[in-house]
């Protein structure tokens, strides 16, 4: 039976959330909780899910269960920002946005020029978000359409759907990190031909944020938005004050940041905005009206002392939200770690994150910030069986806080207060474990 090879089997307690909801309050009956639960993938895709008791009788025979008994299952973490050439540069001391990019990052990227660097750190930034759990990401790459082929080809050998995309920037960059109007259009032309939809792998049209683009680029980016409306646009907006203020000056005649990107055709069901912290209210209802998304990035928001994001207000605004890491800025590749600070940044702002809006955020949430929602983030049959097996006892301070314990609801909790990579048992991509904890 040839259908045996791409067929996989796990048992164990498993957590997730069963629809996207409208709103906060909703999640908690969306919640599904399996105690002896059993998962049966075949060919990348859930074919069956559900209690182990009924789902036993369905299994091939001869297919072997692993088996997770002390675990905890959910669906793999999607980090709807992340930067593959920043890995390098985390904890970089010191500056806020704009000179830590002039300090750190920009010198970090022009090392990407050469093919053989992009792909020995995409291979390594792979294998971190395997690490970490994650099994999607929303991915920048730098200028050099060569970083893009090195980080989809390592995605491709580990089967993950990734988003990406080389960053347009033809102004206020060292030379040796910018292209023109005319090369951004064509060069991203070419890699959504060679890559956008080739095998799991999907492109996002990439400006680097407002400042770092004449309004030539931008003009040009929103003409390949429009000749491909499938794929992603992906871009920074209204992180840091000072960078609001540039932004200000260079389009005095837009009516505000993001009218820079709605003028040029950028806003949509497919574009993604990182941190939003001090958006105007006039900003947030275009959000909501173009049905774009914002991805929300506590870690890095705190470390470059951003500002604290009004998480709150994308419920109110029923605007779509997805956790990122926002690496090199962020602090962890791991969204355990993401869950941690994004509640501090609640508590800070008089708010609470509970445990399970936190767990929805990190992956059906992120799915659907992602438009990928009928593919992502949860056990429902059909969808892409991306999963990872949490290890609740890392450490005997945490085996001693999840001995208390409560509900699945406070196991949860204490994970994304306590946890991090030495949580990560297993991570499953298409069906497959990617990694397995030595
Ligand atoms: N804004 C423009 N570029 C970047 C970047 O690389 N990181 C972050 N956090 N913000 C940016
Ligand atoms: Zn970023």
């Amino acid at each position: 039976m040839s259908s045996l090879i791409a067929t996989t089997a796990v048992r164990g307690r498993f957590l997730d959330i069963q629809n996207t909801v409208a709103q906060a309050r909703e999640i908690h009956d969306q919640v599904r909780y399996l105690e002896d639960g059993l998962l049966i993938s075949e060919n990348g895709q859930i074919r069956w899910f559900g209690h182990w008791e009924e789902g036993q009788h369905y299994l091939p025979d001869g297919l072997e269960v692993s088996h997770y008994p002390e675990q905890l299952i959910v669906p793999g973490f999607i980090d709807t920002h992340i930067h593959f050439p920043q890995t390098e540069m985390m904890g970089a001391y010191g500056e806020q946005l704009l000179e830590w990019l002039n300090t750190y990052t920009f010198p970090t990227e022009i090392q990407f020029q050469n093919p053989a660097y992009a792909k020995k750190i995409a291979d390594f930034f792979v294998q971190e978000l395997l690490k970490n759990g994650t099994t999607t990401a929303l991915v920048f790459c730098t200028v050099h359409p060569q970083s893009v082929d090195a980080l989809f080809e390592a995605a491709t050998a580990q089967n993950m759907r990734l988003i990406a995309g080389k960053v347009l920037m033809d102004r206020y960059a060292p030379e040796a990190l910018t292209d023109t109007a005319e090369t951004a259009y064509t060069d991203s032309k070419a890699l959504i031909e060679k890559w956008h939809g080739q095998g799991r792998n999907l492109y996002a049209i990439t400006p680097r944020f407002a400042p770092t683009s004449t309004p030539e680029q931008l003009e040009k980016a929103g003409q390949l938005k429009a000749e491909y409306p499938d794929v992603y646009v992906h871009t920074h907006l209204s992180e840091n004050h000072n960078e609001i203020a540039w932004v200000k000056d260079l389009f005095p005649e837009r009516e505000g940041y993001l009218d820079v990107y709605h003028h040029y055709g950028l806003t949509g069901s497919k574009s993604v905005f990182a941190h939003c912290v001090h958006l105007e209210e006039s900003e947030w209802d275009c959000l909501h009206q173009t049905d774009s998304a914002i991805a929300f990035c506590p870690s890095s928001n705190l470390f470059l002392g951003s500002g604290l994001f009004p998480l709150k207000k994308t419920w109110d605004k029923e605007v779509k939200v997805g956790l990122g890491t926002d690496i090199g800025a962020g602090t962890s590749f791991n969204q355990l770690q993401s869950l941690n600070e994004a509640y501090k940044v609640q508590q800070l702002q008089g708010e609470q994150l509970p445990a399970f809006e936190a767990l929805y955020h990190a992956t059906l949430g992120g799915a659907k910030a992602l438009s990928l929602e009928d593919r992502l983030g949860n056990f429902n049959i059909g969808k892409e069986a991306d999963f990872v097996v949490l290890e609740l006892n890392a450490t005997a301070l945490q085996a001693l806080r999840q001995s208390k314990a409560q509900s699945i609801e406070d196991t949860f909790f204490a994970l994304t207060m306590l946890g991090d990579d030495r949580n990560i048992a297993a991570t499953y991509i298409y069906g497959q474990a990617r990694y397995v904890k030595a």
